[in-house]
């Protein structure tokens, strides 16, 4: 079991992303067309992605994410002639240099830490690329620490919160987007300097519904085996049940203390702090 984890600088990887690679990414080669989809795990990286790839009518790839697989990885992206869309759960700090140089557009996308920690202990059930955790107490534990896959939450949010002013990156919250998709879909056509019209978003935010995206991945509308996240291929494992707040049917009255009391002392400098909480 332990051997589904190793440590490459300080944080938890599974096996997937083989330390080779992780070491490579200092010298990937980056283009100043690439764009970059951020997130901790079981931010609604998928959701993201669906909506993104579906506002390019020209040909775009969305890859799988630059950390996953082996040495080799970099040598494939480099072959895509198309423009690239790379998905990644890295903290700024270990991004490769050359997106940061080349000020490559990146959207960060963010969840209120209490459904990613309940979405991310689900996951951890049905995932096997992920270590077994028995209860819901025991995963709670291991999220307010830092001691599950890709670090600590509060460290990934903070660093790339540092870079939300950057004019090369863009913000989006989770609930924003259940709350109004249109209007973030315009926000991300926007940003990425696309010309879509309001049709086009109207259905563009039908397919990409929880029920739509879940419909099509058991129906193998979707490549079931392609996903954006680093820490699994099988797609079925992702749309478990897409709402805001699931978090109150999991945490008892003493966990919520305690997660508030960590919140606080490690968002103290976040200016972002208070959008993330508006549900708690
Ligand atoms: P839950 O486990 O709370 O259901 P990621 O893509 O980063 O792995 O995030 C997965 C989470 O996003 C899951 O949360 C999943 O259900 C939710 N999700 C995926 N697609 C969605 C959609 N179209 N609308 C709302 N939530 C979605």
């Amino acid at each position: 079991e332990a051997e589904l984890i190793h440590m490459f600088k300080g944080i938890p990887f599974t096996i997937r992303s083989s330390p080779e690679l992780l070491k490579s990414l200092d010298t990937f080669d980056a283009r100043e067309d690439d764009v970059l989809l951020v997130s901790y795990p079981k931010s609604g990286t998928h959701w993201l992605a669906g909506v993104t790839a579906k506002l390019y009518n020209t040909q775009v790839t969305l890859t799988s994410p630059i950390e996953f697989g082996d040495i080799s990885k970099l040598e494939e992206l480099n072959k895509l002639s198309s423009k690239r869309i790379i998905p990644t759960h890295l903290d700024y700090n270990m991004l490769p240099p050359n997106f940061k140089k080349k000020k490559c557009k990146m959207i960060y996308i963010s969840r209120n830490p209490k459904d990613t920690a309940v979405s991310m202990y689900h996951y951890y059930r049905d995932n096997p690329n992920l270590p077994t955790v028995d209860t819901w107490t025991a995963f709670f534990d291991l999220f307010v620490k830092g001691d599950v896959v890709c670090g600590s939450w509060f460290d990934h949010f903070l660093s790339w919160e540092e870079h939300a002013n950057d004019k090369n990156i863009l913000f989006l919250f989770y609930e924003d987007m259940k709350k109004d998709l249109p209007k973030i879909v315009k926000e991300i056509s926007l940003f990425l300097g696309l010309n879509v019209s309001d049709n086009d978003i109207q259905d563009i935010c039908k397919k990409s519904s929880f029920s739509e995206m879940k419909s099509d991945t058991e129906k193998e509308n979707s490549d079931p085996s392609h996903t954006v996240c680093a820490l699994t291929s099988n797609r079925r494992l992702i749309f478990r049940k897409g709402a805001v707040g699931d978090w109150k049917n999991h945490f008892t009255p003493k966990q919520n203390r305690r997660f508030e009391e960590i919140f606080n002392e490690k968002m103290k400098l976040s200016k972002m702090a208070k959008s993330l909480t508006y549900e708690f």
